[in-house]
């Protein structure tokens, strides 16, 4: 099936693989043709400055705005349009903003956080439910030219004090609450006790009351929004008109290390790339609806709930709920009511959905729709084809991560009529020189059944990460390795390649976990249970799962092993340490289990094999064991796991 971006009669015409080599080897060419997608101040001078390596600098000279090029560049010819579609499901509220709405909502909004002394280059924390007022501050941050960092709802206290600290945010816009499946979480002590953890105090915090949960407010810092916004009815905030490569926002994403990383993006690549992908890859036309149903604490929330379909002059549907409530069917009522022509989910979303009537699928007119994406971990292929065949619709995988922005890998449906290959998110995307490397000798693997780390030669196309946040250092360090006089971006990821040139992702090469597409670092979930009284040791490790893709899976050495007398009180420290981490990093971060071993499994120099713990918990071989120290510390996992 084809569904190209209507008058893209140019590209249409032209060879995939000749689009993606233009777009490496005249990377001046091509990008300065996709910069015409976006409106700019001032043009750019200089497409790429590659000169200071690994570090790439985008659209260098030119001047513009996110916020302009997703909300007032569509006044002229779409003002009356809808802009962003609210839902939810547990309030029961639906509301469209227009264009014109929007405009003034972010501007009331810009003008709250202007009076709270926000400033171009001021960062903004957003911890927020999925509601209109998060895109609201988003939007009026980067009019500002202030950067924002948005922290996910489903965090708590010592996950958001590492965020707070790292960030060091003037302002802190919240709400009261949230909602799940009717129940309310509450934001505010999470809030109060993270800034109290947190050496960066906040001047203000900026509250949203909904009121579904309760709010004390601390004096002299709180302030609430209503009130606020009221005295700004009609106060008009113009465009902080920035550099390309002034920081839009930092997002944190887990990492090897216990600390999260804050990805930098910047303005103008960022503009860019994502205008691209709504046309290369996402077709999604000025006019239609997108609908994405991720949570803007996400990168995909970023990209595909905001700006991406709001540069692309669409409506964005925003939605706050479980997929199956009031029943499975919910999602695909909302395609029919919106006319959604492109829509965004993760497997885990669909795995639920699997196990709901399959007659939700043809009860609702989706004939709008062009394609499903799916992304954030790996698409099993029965899922793909239940999906597949129960929509009648192409499915299509694509991989990517914060760091990048927008897809690694996918087909693009907009220049290229291949076809999707189950299990595979397909090929690489324009921009990115996508390299298999052999992960001892950094050689280029020529495909076939080889396993190698999938890598990016530099530069790194328009909106991927331009450094971590304040550490330059780090972002080389942990990302970078220079091969034969190249700079090498590394995903963490394996992944094999076919004759084709289709990639297949085969899991992280580090400590990075995947749960229901939440990426999750097990050495923070490690030092949250680390830090209960009675725990002296412990290693996570990411299972598989049927419906989640992985869950983690906790082993713990106690101190104090009297306690543990029997079965029950087992399970009150498993209880308990459970909780410990509900609210230190919240309760996606929760293992499925923590058991508790006399000693971990490690090798003679200490380090604990984790590889090999994982291992046993799949049922799989362990592999290589000759440096392991003390075999019957295996042995007792093995026991745990299958007795
Ligand atoms: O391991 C890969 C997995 O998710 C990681 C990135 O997660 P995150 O930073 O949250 O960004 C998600 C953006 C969609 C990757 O390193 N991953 C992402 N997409 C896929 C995937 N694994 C397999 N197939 C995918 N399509």
């Amino acid at each position: 099936m084809r569904f190209y971006w209507s008058g893209n009669e140019e590209t249409r015409m032209t060879n995939y693989a000749d689009f993606h080599r233009r777009s490496i080897e005249d990377r001046e060419g091509f990008w300065s043709e996709q910069a015409k997608l976006v409106d700019w101040q001032s043009p750019p001078q200089q497409v790429c400055d590659y000169s200071n390596p690994p570090f790439a600098k985008w659209f260098v000279g030119g001047t513009t705005n996110l916020c302009h090029n997703a909300v007032d560049r569509h006044l002229k010819d779409r003002a009356d349009q809808a802009a962003l579609i609210f839902v939810s499901t547990e309030t029961n509220q639906e509301k469209v903003y227009t264009f014109r709405e929007l405009h003034t909502e972010v501007q009331r909004m810009a003008a709250v956080l202007k009076d709270l002394g926000v400033q171009k280059g001021d960062r903004v924390l957003i911890y927020m439910p999925m509601i209109p007022e998060a895109a609201f501050a988003m939007l009026a941050c980067t009019r500002l030219g202030a950067i924002h960092s948005v922290v996910f709802g489903g965090f708590a206290s010592g996950a958001l004090a590492s965020r707070i600290e790292d960030s060091a945010p003037r302002v802190i816009v919240s709400a009261d609450g949230g909602l799940r499946g009717g129940k309310a979480v509450e934001y505010k002590p999470l809030l109060d006790e993270a800034i109290r953890l947190s050496a960066h105090k906040p001047e203000s915090v900026l509250l949203v009351d909904r009121q579904v949960a309760p709010m004390p407010l601390v004096e002299g810092r709180d302030r609430l929004w209503g009130p606020l916004r009221e005295k700004h009815l009609n106060t008009s905030v113009p465009c902080e008109w920035v550099d390309a490569t002034h920081p839009s926002y930092t997002l944190y994403t887990s990492g090897t290390t216990g600390k999260p990383k804050g990805v930098q993006r910047d303005t103008g690549g960022y503009a860019v790339a994502l205008a691209a992908s709504m046309k290369h890859i996402y077709c999604g036309n000025p006019g239609e609806t997108y609908f994405s149903t991720s949570d803007i604490g996400w990168v995909v929330g970023h990209s595909y709930i905001i700006y991406g379909p709001l540069i692309a002059g669409m409506a964005t549907i925003m939605y706050e709920g479980l997929p199956i409530r009031p029943d499975g069917g919910i999602w695909w009522s909302l395609v029919e009511k919106y006319k959604v022509t492109v829509m965004f989910s993760a497997p885990t979303a669909i795995r639920v959905l699997k196990k709901q009537d399959p007659a939700l699928l043809s009860k609702y007119d989706l004939s709008t729709l062009r394609a499903l994406f799916l992304a954030g971990e790996p698409l099993d292929e029965p899922t793909a084809q239940w999906i597949s065949a129960g929509l009648g619709k192409p499915i299509i995988d694509n991989y990517w991560q914060t760091e990048t922005g927008w897809p690694i890998l996918s087909i693009c449906k907009g220049v290229d009529d291949a076809a999707s290959k189950f299990g595979s998110p397909g090929k690489p995307v324009y921009g990115y020189d996508v390299k298999l490397l052999d992960d001892q000798t950094g050689e280029e693997l020529a495909g076939g059944d080889v396993k190698g780390v999938v890598c990016v030669e530099g530069p790194l196309p328009p909106g991927c990460m331009q450094t971590v946040w304040r550490d330059d250092a780090r972002f080389v360090s942990t990302y970078w390795k220079q091969l034969s006089g190249k700079w090498v971006y590394s995903t963490f990821d394996w992944g094999v390649k076919d004759k084709d040139g289709y990639f297949y992702i085969l899991g992280r090469t580090d400590d990075v976990i995947n749960v229901a597409g939440h990426r999750l670092g097990t050495r923070e979930i490690e030092e949250s249970i680390s830090s209960h009284p009675n725990v002296a040791e412990v290693a996570v490790v990411g299972v598989a799962d049927q419906l989640k893709g992985q869950v983690a899976m906790a082993f713990a050495v106690v101190k104090d092993a009297s306690q543990l007398t029997d079965e029950a009180a087992a399970l009150k420290l498993e209880g308990e340490i459970m909780k410990l981490v509900d609210r230190d990093l919240g309760a996606v971060a929760r293992p499925a289990r923590v058991r508790f071993v006399t000693v971990l499994p490690k090798t003679r120099s200490g380090k604990v094999l984790r590889r090999a713990i994982q291992a046993v918990c799949e049922s799989r071989d362990t592999g290589d064991l000759t440096t392991m120290d003390d075999p019957a510390a295996l042995q007792q996992i093995r026991d745990l796991v299958t007795g």
